[in-house]
């Protein structure tokens, strides 16, 4: 069996690594990745956060752009709730974490707080930095955050902790730079569902396409979407006052295409899985999105569901 072939399946989220917290039997699963996903307690190895680390960031580079065309409208729908989880006002010290072009900061330094937004992807930086001039952006990685212990109100995330090699070292380092009783909040996507964005893309994927691509080993895509592996995750970094909710969000499409292209531009395990079908293959996806999406049409628009879940903890001492 090589490295890459999957030997078992359940639900179109294993194609991004979904966590099934009912199903976390690895009896049938013999590829390394499958067991990950599957909950196996399968950590990956430095090698294999290494490389990761570089396939995200090879990936970030290039789809800045394309992610904030394509996305940044969606994304930045959660950016008030994720601030209000973090109680961020007026005054206020905000590091935003993995920021992409900086909408959750952005929108920090609207309320009046002293923001500031890292991203380990230079073109990132770039880019927040010509979106929104007036707030600060530097380069950095969430795992190693470069800044000095308490000194934020609030650490916030928005739809990083599913990229990170390693997301209880970031949440490790939230903790650290926060002062006693700030507030670390992030959002992830919620699991695929069927007729929601994820669960459109990933079940055309699973039907249409060969799914034996070489990725490398990662973290299960939708883990933080799991109450119980917040919870485990947050209290082992001695967070307090945890909470995680659903958070609905609606992407507002003109062409019922638009979907396929947003995955196939604008993301990075997605975009990987996508790019390397054969072109015929490729054409089926496209069609199998392309039908779903145009049930959700009205008046020639298309409205999409694709959810958040936002969580948030306290640093209680
Ligand atoms: C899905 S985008 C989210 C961007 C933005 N926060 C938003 O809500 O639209 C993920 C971002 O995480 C950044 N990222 C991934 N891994 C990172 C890491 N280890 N440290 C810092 N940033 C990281 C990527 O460069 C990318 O900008």
């Amino acid at each position: 069996m090589g490295k890459g072939e999957v030997t078992a399946r359940s639900g179109p989220g294993y194609l991004l690594g979904q966590h099934i917290p009912s199903q976390r039997s690895t009896a049938s699963v013999t590829n390394r990745q499958m067991q990950i996903e599957f909950g196996g307690n399968v950590a990956l190895t430095r090698e294999e956060e290494a490389a990761f680390s570089r396939f995200e960031k090879t990936g970030w580079e290039r789809a800045a752009q394309a992610f904030h065309d394509h996305w940044g409208p969606l994304t930045a729908q959660s950016s008030g709730a994720l601030l209000d989880a973090a109680g961020v006002g007026s005054g206020h010290k905000v590091l935003d974490v993995a920021t992409g072009a900086g909408y959750v900061a952005a929108a920090a330094s609207d309320r009046g707080a002293h923001a500031i937004g890292l991203d380990f992807s230079s073109s990132q930086v770039e880019l927040a930095r010509q979106v929104y001039p007036e707030v600060l952006f530097q380069r950095g990685t969430a795992d190693s955050l470069p800044f000095d212990d308490a000194t934020f109100d609030a650490v916030v995330m928005g739809f990083g902790m599913n990229h990170l090699p390693d997301a209880e070292l970031a949440a490790a380092e939230a903790y650290r730079v926060l002062k006693p009783g700030g507030w670390f909040a992030f959002t992830v996507w919620a699991p695929p569902r069927d007729g929601e964005g994820f669960g459109i893309v990933l079940s055309a994927i699973e039907s249409g396409g060969a799914p034996n691509v070489e990725l490398p080993p990662a973290p299960p895509y939708f883990q933080f979407a799991d109450a119980e592996i917040v919870n485990r995750v947050l209290e082992s970094c001695r967070f307090g006052d945890i909470t995680t909710r659903i958070v609905p969000q609606y992407w507002q499409h003109t062409t019922p295409d638009q979907l396929f292209d947003a995955f196939n531009e604008g993301a990075v395990r997605a975009t990987a899985m996508l790019r390397s079908q054969p072109p015929d293959v490729q054409a089926t996806i496209r069609m199998a999105i392309r039908n779903e999406v145009m049930k959700l049409g009205v008046d020639g628009r298309f409205e999409i569901p694709m959810p958040a879940a936002l969580s948030s903890g306290r640093k209680v001492n």
